[in-house]
């Protein structure tokens, strides 16, 4: 199962083994992770599951869609170019290993 990083802003860091098809933000949630709130349970209207790819992993990741890149113009925390809504990252193998840091605010 592909392994996903959540490192937060003091630092810490949390590894998790997340299901193919499940998206980071799941991962995050299902599991009892903090630091990402997720009040639209993933249909893209909320804006609360915002992370930071990073750089490392953003080509393979891949860009946000049309509608994230209007809806991340809502995120509480600053925007960065790696900024992405976890909820439309879909977890696969090749993503094994990602980092995502999260925001300090959701
Ligand atoms: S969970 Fe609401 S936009 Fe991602």
């Amino acid at each position: 199962m592909p392994k996903v990083t959540y490192r937060y802003p003091d630092g810490v860091a949390r590894t998790i083994d997340v299901e193919v098809g499940d998206s980071v933000m799941f991962g995050a949630t299902r599991n009892g992770l903090g630091g990402i709130t997720a009040e639209c349970g993933g249909v893209l209207s909320c804006a609360t599951c915002h992370v930071y790819v990073d750089q490392a992993w953003c080509a393979r990741v891949g860009p946000p869609g049309d509608d994230e890149l209007d809806m991340l113009d809502a995120v509480a925390a600053e925007r960065r170019d790696n900024s992405r809504l976890s909820c439309q990252i879909e977890v696969s193998d090749e993503l094994d290993g990602l980092v995502v840091e999260l925001p300090d605010a959701q």
